[in-house]
Parts: structure tokens; sequence; C-alpha cells
């Protein structure tokens, strides 16, 4: 059985202080409504991944981090590796979400190597995949989208890609407002999954959690969810307060 998963992504939001709020907050709203079942992860700033994974040992929610750099270590002055965040005990990091590719330019062969790096420190990459509006009204989304997997994540053997965590975000859903239907987004996590099935088999496929990113909420999440190949969400904006993030958290079978 694939993993239900929802993951918090808070950006560059909150400072120190109102992160520890937002993370007390979300640990009791994990203890006293607890949904079985889902692996509940919070993306959260550099500066806070300690305060993170010091609280996470106390509680049930696993830490991620935004974003790595391959090397590891040396001249790269600002970058953070993969060993410095398995150090802080990171779970899981995000890879290749659309504000990296399109502010930092990250292109799909920089994702492989950082896929790469995290995969060989134990850390889960949730790897983002999506097209752009223009994109979509080509009508190219599939070969975008299959072209992103292929480039950074199918390098990998079967036992490297059975860590892989997939989140399908189009960009023109995110932060927008506008989320995918979810007939579109069942389509293209069918796709994915087909596209994964080719690759790696079926059985490794049908083990892939495939998230669904991009203006998620506590409205829209339960019917995303109930898609059949839509396996969770990469929340953003709906993730930086504790109670409607958990009201996602408890959108399985509620649709
Ligand atoms: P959003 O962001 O939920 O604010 O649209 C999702 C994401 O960027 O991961």
């Amino acid at each position: 059985m694939r993993k239900k998963i929802v993951a918090g992504n808070w950006k560059m939001n909150n400072n120190f202080h109102e992160a520890e709020d937002l993370l007390i907050e979300i640990d009791e709203m994990m203890t006293d409504n607890p949904v079985p079942g889902v692996a509940v992860v919070l993306c959260v700033p550099f500066p806070y991944l300690e305060m993170a994974t010091d609280m996470a040992k106390e509680s049930n929610f696993l830490v991620g981090a935004q974003n790595l750099y391959p090397g590891e270590s040396g001249a790269f002055t600002g970058e953070i590796s993969a060993p410095m965040l398995a150090s802080l005990e990171t779970d899981v990091c995000i890879i290749g979400h659309s504000e990296r590719r399109k502010y930092f330019h990250e292109d799909n062969a920089l994702l492989a190597e950082k896929v790469k790096s995290a995969l060989k420190y134990e850390i889960i990459p949730i790897f983002c995949c999506g097209e752009t509006l223009a994109e979509r009204e080509k009508g190219i989304h599939k070969e975008v989208v299959e072209n992103q997997l292929k480039e950074s994540l199918f390098h990998l053997n079967p036992d490297g890609f059975s860590n892989v965590v997939i989140a399908y975000e189009p960009v023109w859903a995110i932060g927008t407002g506008v989320n995918a239907t979810p007939e579109q987004a069942q389509e293209m996590h069918s796709f994915i999954r087909y596209i994964v099935a080719k690759k790696y088999g079926e059985p490794l496929a049908g083990e892939t959690s495939i998230l669904y990113g991009g203006s998620c909420n506590s409205a829209n999440a339960g019917v995303l969810f109930a898609q059949p190949d839509v396996d969770g969400g990469l929340i953003g904006g709906a993730s930086l307060k504790a109670e409607e993030f958990w009201k996602i958290v408890q959108s399985f079978d509620n649709p």
C-alpha cells in the first residue's frame, strides 16, 4: 500500500517565533485529533530545522527542508548540503519546486544531482513536476512532465526510486487560488503512474506516492484526495494556519 502524505511547504514565511507557535499548534492538533495512516511532513525554512526536528522527536510529524545543494561541502557560500540536513535529522527535502526552477533557474539535470544527493543521505525527496499555463494551453503538459521525470529521476535504480515521493504541481495553480480540477489532477497523476510503470514496472509504480499541489485547501482537498491516483497533497499557503492545515490532513475519506 502506498503512503498517504500531507506535506506543508512553508516557503519563506514566518519568523522564528511565529514558526515556533505554528509548530506547537500543529502538534496540539495532532495530539487532539490524530489521523492514523497519514504521514504529515512540515517543510520549514532552514533556520527552523533544528527546532522542528527537536519537536518531532516527541511528536508524530516528519520534518522537511525545501531545497539542498548537491555538493558535499566546500566553497559554496550560502548553500546547504544533504549531509548538513542529515546531521539535523531532516527526513524529507522538496526538490524541483517550480519557484526554484523559475527564480533560481534550476534545470532537470541539476535536479537529478539534488535527488541523488538527498538519497545518498537517506533524505526522502519530494520531487515536484508540473507544467506552466502556456504549456497546458499548447497541449504539451504531459510531454513536459514526462521529460521532468525522465531527466531528473529515471537515472535512479528501482531501489533508489522506491524512496522518492512525487508531487504534481501545475505551475498555474500554485498560489493562484485556481486549483486543478479533480479530473485534471487524476488525469495527470494516472499519467505519471503510467510513465513510472513503463520504467520501473507496475508494482513499484503502484507503491509510489503522488501528491497534488497548487491552491489545495480544506474546501477542495477532500475531493482531490478521493481521486484514485492522488495520494495526498503538498500544501503552500494553506499550511500556514494550523487549523486549516489540519482540516486538510483530515480530508482523506471525507470528500
Ligand atoms: P499553494 O502552494 O498551496 O500556496 O498553491 C503549493 C506549493 O507551492 O507547494
